[in-house]
């Protein structure tokens, strides 16, 4: 029997080839609602319910790239999730919750809880093929995972999105990013260096989803709470740590939250993204460069990433080490020969991610 196909589209995938969308430039400061022509892709749905959300996490349908970007040694095998089981080879159990804030799915260690992983996925319609990239992290070191919740929220869908020509599709995304695909990341996919990176991210013209970077931290906030409250009762003496690991869209959400918010977080680690919405966060001082979070930040990079490329995620470093001078220590690590996808599976990279996270919760 054949599986049925799937469309993997990871951040950017949408870019590579594609060219055809002529950049809009925005001179005009930000309203709501944006004045551009075309509709404004406010059709987003947040939450399922429990069974939609069960069938979702059970996938098994093989990926596959229909830009030819993701070599296909690169695409992880699914790992299909059923609620209330054992993530498959590992000794985390799957619990499923529909609702808010979470909308997603908790693995729960077999010890008490001392840590929490929140993990934002990247761009995509087929969000749980993540599941394959968290069991090769906690099969590569399950003595380090042995107390560590994961909370996987997933992302808004914005319905029937026609990427690439391709099929319409419900796409899951934090934020709408389409803008910002299409003109500022567009031009970086090309061997840009790194202060060619910083100044187009600097001076960024695509129309930002204000909003829907506001929507999404506010529900992430809410979940890295519940996070910290499940540790306490967990029973770590004076509550563990809590971090925040994002992948692709995911890491450039992550990154916005690390700017903007308050949330009490003991590090963030965002994997192959970029800061999104740099202009309006560098014109409008809207980061809150308070000593009150102390917190560290390392963006990661992937050697061999053509989806979001190292000097991207330097470039982004940068920016937010400009942005939260006394607030975060950031740093900015590159895992050389690492693609946007080849850590999804067991091997050395996934290694490298997993010896970040070690440093993190050790
Ligand atoms: C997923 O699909 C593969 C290949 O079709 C099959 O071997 C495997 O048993 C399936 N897994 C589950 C949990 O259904
Ligand atoms: C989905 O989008 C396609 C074109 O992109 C359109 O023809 C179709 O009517 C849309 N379907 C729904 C249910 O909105």
């Amino acid at each position: 029997m054949l599986p049925k196909v799937s469309l993997l589209l990871l951040l950017v995938a949408a870019l590579i080839g594609c060219g055809a969308s002529p950049a809009a430039a925005f001179e005009e400061p930000y309203v709501f609602p944006p004045t551009r022509p075309e509709p404004y892709p406010m059709e987003r749905r947040t939450y399922r319910s429990f069974a939609e959300l069960a069938d979702l996490l059970a996938s098994n349908d093989t990926l596959v790239d229909p830009t030819g970007a993701v070599p296909p040694e690169d695409i992880p095998p699914p790992t299909p999730l059923t609620c209330g089981r054992r993530l498959p080879g590992t000794a985390h159990r799957v619990r499923c919750a529909a609702g808010p804030p979470l909308g997603g799915y908790v693995l729960e260690p077999p010890q008490p809880a001392t840590a929490s992983i929140v993990f934002l996925h990247g761009f995509t319609d087929a969000p749980w093929f993540y599941a394959t990239f968290l069991r090769s992290a906690l099969t590569a070191a399950p003595e380090l995972f042995a107390s560590v919740r994961v909370a996987a929220p997933l992302a808004p869908v914005y319905r029937n999105q026609s990427v690439f020509g391709e099929r319409p599709s419900d796409f899951f995304a934090w934020f709408d990013a389409a803008a910002f695909l299409s003109t500022t990341l567009e031009r970086l996919t090309d061997g840009a260096d790194v202060a060619t990176a910083e100044a187009a991210l600097r001076a960024d013209t695509a129309v930002d989803d204000r909003l829907g970077l506001f929507l999404s931290t506010r529900r992430v906030e809410a979940v890295i709470a519940r996070e910290r409250g499940a540790l306490r009762t967990g029973g770590a003496r004076g509550g563990g740590r809590v971090l925040l690991v994002g992948h692709s869209l995911g890491a450039a959400m992550a990154t916005h939250i690390a700017l903007v918010s308050r949330a009490r977080l003991d590090g963030v680690i965002p994997m192959q993204g970029f800061v999104p919405a740099a202009r309006t966060l560098l014109a409008s001082k809207e980061a809150y460069n308070s000593g009150e979070r102390r917190y560290a930040m390392e963006l990661l990079g992937g050697g061999a990433d053509r989806i979001v490329p190292a000097p991207v995620v330097e470039a982004s470093a940068r920016i937010v080490k400009d942005l939260l001078p006394a607030a975060a220590r950031v740093k900015y690590t590159v895992q050389a020969g690492v693609s946007h996808s080849n850590f999804f599976s067991p091997g050395p990279e996934v290694k490298a991610v997993v010896g970040v996270l070690r440093r993190f919760l050790e």
